[in-house]
């Protein structure tokens, strides 16, 4: 039992490490500067990926039978959220600061905030994640913490990244904005790839309520079509 419970720390641990450096990579050659300013965003979007895919395996074990065996890594892999969080805002409040740990919730506050609520309701669950938080608070009222702070956390984060970033998701929406040379393969910057995983989380939620035909066809299409617009913005337009 606890050789399991350690084994699902040490593959969430690895699933991170992996997701982090392959996002390293696309962000260094979407941006062309590798380094600290590069790791920061790609620890950043990972924290997004990760907590997404809690969010998206319960509905997507409830619509495809394929995901099931992945339903038992949700508890890791949010804790996993907290940390690559932990270390963007570490990251952006030291290293990177350029006006001192404080300047940003100054300079930006609308975005700074909720990327610190968002750390902080990720902090409340790493410490209610285990046997005797469950135990002390009951299951039904653990149950209910773990479920909407993974989501206002995910709100909140989705937030501080469109306010943060909107000129940038913006110029990639309008054909033409974005200077582009003929045959050569464009990256998306990884806040793209973020904001259609935001869209696609969404989309897959609401579409539960038609019935889980309906969503089943919904949840493909919109998969596809996504996939789709991204070959599209990176080799064709
Ligand atoms: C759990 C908490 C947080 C999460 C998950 C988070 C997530 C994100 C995401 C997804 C982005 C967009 C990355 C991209 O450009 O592709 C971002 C960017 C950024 N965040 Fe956060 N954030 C958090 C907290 C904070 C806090 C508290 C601050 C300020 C003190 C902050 C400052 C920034 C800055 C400055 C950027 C722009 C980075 C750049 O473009 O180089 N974040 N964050």
């Amino acid at each position: 039992m606890l050789r399991n419970d350690i084994l699902q720390y040490v593959y969430a641990g690895l699933f991170a490490v992996a997701l982090v450096l392959g996002l390293y990579e696309v962000e260094v050659i979407a941006s062309g500067a590798a380094g600290l300013s590069a790791l920061n965003v790609s620890l950043a979007a990972s924290t997004l990926f990760l907590l997404g895919t809690v969010l998206l395996l319960g509905p997507l074990s409830r619509l495809f039978n394929r995901f099931d065996w992945a339903l038992k890594y949700r508890k890791e892999v949010g804790i996993m959220s907290f940390f690559t969080g932990f270390l963007h805002v570490y990251l952006v409040m030291f290293p990177l600061a350029r006006n001192g740990p404080w300047g940003l919730y100054s300079s930006r506050p609308w975005s700074a905030y909720p990327g610190l609520e968002a750390l902080i309701v990720l902090f409340v669950l790493l410490i209610i994640s285990n046997r005797y938080a469950t135990l002390a608070l009951g299951a039904k009222l653990w149950w209910q913490l773990q479920y909407w702070g993974a989501r206002i956390a995910f709100a909140l984060i989705a937030f501080h990244m469109v306010v943060l970033k909107q000129k940038t998701i913006m110029s990639w929406l309008i054909p033409g904005d974005v200077p582009v040379t003929p045959g050569v393969v464009h990256y998306p910057p990884l806040i793209i790839w973020e904001a259609q995983f935001v869209l696609l989380i969404l989309v897959i939620r609401l579409s539960e309520l038609l019935g889980a035909k309906a969503a089943r066809v919904i949840t493909i299409v919109t998969s596809v079509s996504l996939l789709l617009m991204m070959a599209w913005a990176m080799f064709l337009r």
